[in-house]
């Protein structure tokens, strides 16, 4: 990771931009003595044991040992590169960055995300004037009155329309002198077949869709009669992607963590509805069905337990069945709220209110009672019934990864069916074994943290780990650690690196292991790092003078042993041994 920009600019950032703020738009923490926990974005697990802590200004994950410093946090969360996780938290935060230390290319590339971020705001409130403009608006405020929609929602949710006419953002991009290249990534102009572009969406109510940090990310656009595509949404872009992305999170957030529920469901104007009726702990999936990476996104981010609110049509059903898989293999806990015949969450609520939707939720039905009873309508519970209802949720109940809530599932399934739970057992088992394995394991990104190479003992290896963060906590030992050449000593490769970072340049101030991490290279050494400092004990001036002395007299003895053990191998003519010996000699030198 080269330097593009001047250290105190960065130790600006970041101790402007606190690391748990960041973190928390994005996972919920809890408090953990002087650290926050919460579930690991990068992975799934059940129980926290991802750490961030503030006083350090890092994170770090004990179950994948993923961890750095806030550029690192975002470079990963948002699978962005480094400049353009400082320029987004510069940009965020009010912080000049001098540009000169950018080649125009990097310039480039880094901007473009912010730029359309830009580009995309403007972009709504082109439409949203649209939408108030006497004439051109005229349609579809009459339309969103129709449905009772009022000003509060339209303007909290910052409708747009996008007006009859197959040029009018096309008009808009030339004179706020929008590049055509940047024009053309939002994907809201289309190439003609021969020459020139137009307007994708026309005629549409408009809908910006925002990320969890309030920025718009693409457009959503309905029409307003029966005409055809009903709905039309931006396609992917930079700053777009489908499969992470919900309707209305920056607004259902605040109330989601509260309460610890969120509804899910699948229209926009399902949303607004829910929305203008009070139920603020509520999101969209836009035109697509829910993927693992949304339940994980509302599972760290937002709640413990989802509520399912589909149509009760067989889209809907079928929609809910695959869900409730996702949400089984991911371990978070959901409901489905089964609405009346014909109704969608929308036209449920505006005829029969909030309470009545309250407790239409209150009766959900748990995923498994929801799998089962759906099944029993299908196939009855005669005997060939359950032979088909067992063979129906086969497959569902073998994806649960916890033990203990597949027992669960399992013996309720029993019970409803009044046959055996043995038998169950056993016809999942044989799921198991057809597939191949790992299939339902997504991201399981599990790196150990501990060293390669040689074998090393722990013991050895704490004791370098040790070292390196006294360096950091003490600058004032750095000459004597040179001095001494403790760092000849090292065994771990990636902590002899780490401490020649450290004795080449100091952290601007002792103990900055955030501000260290910006010259690290590797995510590992970051990761590494981050994983010491995370465990370590505070150390005193005393403790590391013993350390230090301790550390420099096993490794002598170490050598001495081995040399002395090497001298009487040659002595006694022990060729193998000596052999071997040598071998471990040598492994110390090339690994120092
Ligand atoms: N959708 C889409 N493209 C379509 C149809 C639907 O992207 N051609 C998405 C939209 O996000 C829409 C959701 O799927 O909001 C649900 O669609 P549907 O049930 O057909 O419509 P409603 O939300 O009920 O729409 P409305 O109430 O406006 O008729
Ligand atoms: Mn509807």
């Amino acid at each position: 990771m080269a330097i593009y920009f001047p250290e105190e600019k960065l130790t600006e950032i970041r101790n402007t931009a606190n690391i748990s703020d960041i973190i928390s738009e994005r996972v919920v923490l809890k408090k953990a003595g002087k650290d926050l926990v919460g579930l690991c974005p990068f992975h799934s697990e059940k129980t926290p044991s991802f750490t961030v802590s503030p006083a350090k200004q890092i994170f770090h994950c004990f179950g994948c040992g993923a961890g750095g410093n806030v550029f690192s946090f975002l470079m990963k969360y948002d699978g962005i590169g480094f400049v353009e996780a400082v320029q987004s938290l510069a940009r965020r935060y009010g912080i000049q960055l001098p540009s000169s230390e950018m080649t125009p290319a990097q310039k480039k590339i880094v901007s473009e995300r912010d730029r359309l971020f830009d580009l995309n705001k403007q972009i709504m409130m082109f439409y949203k004037e649209q939408l108030s403009d006497r004439s051109i608006g005229k349609t579809g405020r009459e339309y969103l009155e129709k449905r009772g929609f009022n000003q509060e929602i339209i303007d909290q949710f910052s409708l747009g329309f996008a007006p009859d006419g197959w040029d009018s953002l096309i008009g808009f991009f030339r004179k706020i002198k929008t590049s055509q290249a940047l024009a053309e990534k939002t994907g809201l102009i289309i190439p003609k077949k021969n020459k020139g572009f137009y307007d994708r969406f026309r005629n549409r109510i408009m809908f910006p869709i925002y990320d969890v940090t309030n920025q718009i990310i693409g457009f959503g656009g309905r029409v307003l009669d029966d005409s055809k595509p009903k709905y039309l949404n931006s396609p992917e872009t930079i700053i777009y992607n489908k499969s992470r992305s919900l309707y209305g999170v920056q607004a259902a957030k605040e109330k989601a963590r509260e309460t610890g529920h969120i509804y899910i469901v699948e229209g926009y104007f399902d949303l607004l509805a829910l929305q203008q009726h009070g139920i603020k702990n509520s999101v969209a999936t836009l035109g697509t069905s829910l993927t693992p990476d949304h339940v994980r996104m509302l599972k760290r981010g937002f709640a413990q337990k989802s509520f399912l609110v589909f149509d009760s049509d067989d889209a809907g059903l079928k929609a809910a069945h695959r869900s409730i898989s996702i949400f089984m293999n991911e371990g978070m806990d959901a409901a489905v709220i089964v609405l009346p015949k014909g109704y969608d969450p929308d036209s449920y609520i505006f005829k029969n209110g909030r309470d009545a939707f309250l407790q239409a939720s209150e009766k959900a039905f748990s995923m498994m009672e929801f799998l089962v009873e759906t099944a029993v309508k299908i196939h009855g519970l005669s005997m060939e019934g359950k032979v088909r209802i067992i063979s129906d949720l086969k497959e569902p109940l073998s994806q649960i990864n916890d033990a203990v809530a597949k027992s669960i599932y399992i013996k309720y399934l029993a019970e409803r069916l009044n046959i055996d739970e043995t038998a169950i057992f056993e016809k999942i088992k044989s799921v198991k074994q057809n597939q191949p394995a790992g299939r339902f394991k997504q991201n399981q990104e599990c790196v150990s943290s501990e060293s390669e190479g040689p074998s090393i003992s722990s013991e050895m290896l704490r004791f370098e780990k040790q070292i390196i963060s006294m360096m950091l906590q003490f600058p004032e030992i750095l000459p004597e650690i040179e001095n001494k050449r403790v760092l000849d000593y090292f065994i771990d490769k990636r902590l002899v690196a780490i401490g020649h970072l450290i004795v080449e340049v100091p952290p601007p101030r002792a103990g900055d292991v955030a501000g260290l991490m910006n010259r690290l290279d590797s995510v590992e050494l970051q990761k590494m790092i981050a994983s010491l400092v995370i465990t370590d004990e505070a150390w005193d001036r005393d403790n590391c003078e013993k350390l230090l002395a301790q550390f420099i007299n096993s490794r002598q003895r170490r050598e001495n042993s081995l040399l002395s053990q090497i001298k009487a191998a040659e002595e006694s003519k022990d060729e193998t041994l000596l052999f071997s010996l040598l071998k471990k000699k040598q492994e110390q030198l090339i690994n120092r």
